[in-house]
């Protein structure tokens, strides 16, 4: 099941000591620890404990929120299956640096997540459509199904049992990647497929950049017990841990009474915005173009008609002083032309009326 990269990878004894250290009383003579009195005060409520070197996992405290958060949502997500990530890109390296050799057969919505795509070329991953029936079964299914991205579209239920049963059946390991689920304007069906992986091979992530701030880097991943270790390894390997005051900081608002409730502004602003935007496309590209108004997350993706490749017209929308991601870029392999990904959640009304207004001249002009 894993890549060949995973035969030569050992726990490090470090990581073990790591753990220990933080006790109360604890002398270390291990790791290469600066003394705790030179580390730099900090102006507000920051225990001197997160500037030091943490373990590979995550703050226990954040992990016990974050496992609570996924069991209520039906994961089998307990505290010792949960660990902290550098935002939920890393996830997608660990989750390659894994499972993925070159020729890898991976299974992808078609369009996906770029930077997705990106780390599995990296890693020479062999990509096949999830909708589609491949020859060979995919050792790995990565999938959007909430409010995915580029598409803002949300899975049913009945397609969310399909693919669980199917990674059951042909022994694929489902990789489940949530972080717009929060970002929720319609109700719709949003129960994680690894909830009805139970007894399979699974990995899921979310985030917290959508929800509080991605400067941060901060997002999390649990996974099925066939597969954890060997990610905290690799996530040691590869950065030792995430930033214990980011993760201070998160573990301040999560726990805060105050976090649903800004959870629904949060919401509330963005449906607003949604619908203004919504409006202006209607008045703009409305008889050149189609969409479904997303119940969830950040995008827009339109079809345009006719069906212009809009990758070449990019320089021209940015010389003209706006910006948008052209549809084809999401394809893992045959792009669908005359598509475009567009973010609602970032300019505000009277910005989004002029730049829609713009990119149909820039996207017509030879019409
Ligand atoms: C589907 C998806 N996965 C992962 C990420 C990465 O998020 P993070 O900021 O947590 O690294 C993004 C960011 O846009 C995303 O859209």
């Amino acid at each position: 099941m894993f890549s060949q990269r995973i035969e030569g990878l050992r726990p490090s004894p470090i990581r073990s000591i790591l753990e220990v250290i933080d006790r109360p009383g604890m002398i270390s003579f291990a790791g290469g620890l600066p003394a705790t009195a030179t580390l730099p005060e900090w102006s507000g409520s920051v225990p001197p404990s997160v500037l030091q070197y943490g373990p590979t996992e995550g703050e226990p405290d954040l992990r016990e929120a974050v496992s609570r958060h996924l069991i209520d949502l039906g994961v089998d997500a307990p505290v010792e299956r949960v660990m902290i990530l550098s935002g939920s890109q890393q996830g997608i390296d660990l989750v390659a640096k894994l499972l993925v050799d070159p020729g890898t057969v991976t299974a992808l919505e078609d369009p996906t997540y770029l930077a997705a795509l990106q780390v599995f070329r990296f890693y020479g991953a062999q990509f096949v459509d999830v909708a589609e029936r491949a020859a060979t079964p995919a050792r790995l299914a990565y999938v959007v199904p909430t409010f995915g991205n580029p598409t803002g579209a949300c899975m049913s239920d009945a397609d969310r049992d399909r693919l669980a049963q199917r990674c059951l059946r042909e022994d694929t390991v489902l990789f489940e990647d949530d972080p717009y689920r929060d970002l929720v304007y319609e109700p719709c069906d949003r129960t994680p497929i690894a909830a009805r992986m139970t007894d399979g091979s699974w990995i899921y992530q979310g985030s917290f950049s959508k929800t509080f701030a991605p400067g941060l880097r901060l997002g999390f991943i649990a996974a099925s017990r066939d597969l954890f270790d060997k990610l905290v390894m690799i996530k040691q390997a590869t950065d030792l841990h995430t930033s214990r005051l980011s993760q201070h900081i998160v573990l301040d608002a999560l726990t805060d009474p105050g976090w649903a409730a800004r959870l629904n502004r949060l919401a509330d602003f963005y449906r607003e915005r949604r619908d203004t935007f919504d409006a202006a496309l209607a008045r703009e590209f409305g008889d050149v173009a189609t969409w479904e108004t997303p119940k969830g997350g950040l995008f827009f993706w339109l079809r345009l008609s006719p069906r212009v490749d809009t990758r070449p017209l990019l320089a021209t929308a940015i010389e003209r002083g706006v910006a948008f991601m052209p549809g084809e870029e999401f394809s893992p392999s045959r792009p669908e032309l005359g598509t475009m990904r567009l973010n609602f959640s970032h300019a505000r009304a009277d910005d989004a009326e002029r730049g829609l207004a713009v990119l149909r001249q820039v996207m017509f002009a030879q019409f």
